[in-house]
């Protein structure tokens, strides 16, 4: 039944633009989120000029416009995230994982993290916060923190590391001062973070569904509050590949409301979402 909106919006439209973000995200969109969809892509159907969602629909089917087809992805991932984003991860991080990596790769001196779904850029920021203040002698490391994700929005303001203070009011004053510094001309009043974080992060755009160029092995894989999105047979294929790239020792975080039971074999339960690879 066609909603009584602005645009016209039919059962078809949404099986196809269900359709579309399946084959492009791999986000699997239950019918409870047809508002959700209907509000998001509202906004794209006004800045094109078009009368109704089935015109917006034959668009991104032809294939024709990759750019707007970017901007149809974008519109549609939930990019919620924040900074120390469940803090018992970075606890786990700084006082077991990082000292137990500094033995294992002391002759190697080399440490490999990566962010899968790094959204705006706060989880790969608290994470290189947490390596820089809890490895021992970390200036003498070869660290590289890979933060992908699909949405170059998103990404964009990863890149930046411009945030309003707010965002920032979950850290400490001396955390703060450390690592961000005060913006200037156009980014006043607002905090950028340090160039000693910027350089240890690589941003980059990485669709999950798609091939990945990276070789491993990492050491720790985040990729906290993704897997939600995606149905099982997707969530299964992931995990096959997370595990394929991740250090024997390696670890993977995921997110509060997420869980591997049933999804894999490759990965054991520590507790509180953390996983350790099975050898
Ligand atoms: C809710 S945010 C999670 C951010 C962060 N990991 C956290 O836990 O705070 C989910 C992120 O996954 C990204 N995402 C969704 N589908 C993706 C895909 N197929 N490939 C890469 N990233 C994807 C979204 O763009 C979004 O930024």
């Amino acid at each position: 039944m066609a909603l009584e909106r602005e645009f016209q919006f039919s059962d078809q439209d949404f099986d196809t633009i269900r359709k579309l973000v399946s084959q492009h995200t791999g986000i699997s969109l239950s019918s409870a989120k047809r508002g959700m969809v209907y509000s998001r892509l509202a906004r794209r159907l006004r800045r094109l000029g078009l009368d109704n969602f089935s015109e917006y629909c034959k668009l991104l089917v032809s294939g024709e416009d990759q750019t707007e087809l970017g901007m149809f992805t974008n519109s549609i991932t939930t990019n919620l995230t924040s900074f120390f984003r469940e803090s018992h991860h970075f606890d786990y991080l700084a006082n077991q994982l990082l000292p137990e990596c500094a033995s294992l790769n002391k002759q190697t001196r080399r440490l490999r993290i990566w962010s899968a779904g790094c959204s705006s850029g706060e989880e790969p920021y608290s994470i290189a916060m947490t390596v820089l203040e809890n490895l021992p002698e970390s200036n003498n490391w070869d660290i590289k923190i890979l933060a992908t994700d699909l949405d170059t929005s998103v990404l964009e303001k990863a890149k930046q590391g411009v945030y309003p203070e707010e965002r920032l009011s979950c850290i400490d004053n001396q955390k703060r001062r450390r690592w961000f510094k005060n913006g200037r001309g156009e980014n006043a009043g607002l905090l950028q973070a340090s160039p000693d974080l910027k350089a240890l992060i690589t941003f980059k755009q990485l669709n999950l569904m798609q091939d990945w160029p990276m070789q491993g092995p990492f050491d720790i894989i985040f990729c906290r509050n993704v897997l939600i999105y995606f149905d099982k047979p997707t969530q299964r294929v992931l995990m096959e590949r997370y595990a394929n790239l991740l250090a024997d020792h390696g670890r993977l975080f995921i997110g509060h409301s997420e869980t591997l039971y049933r999804v894999t074999e490759r990965f054991k339960l520590l507790g509180k979402t953390i996983y350790r690879k099975v050898a």
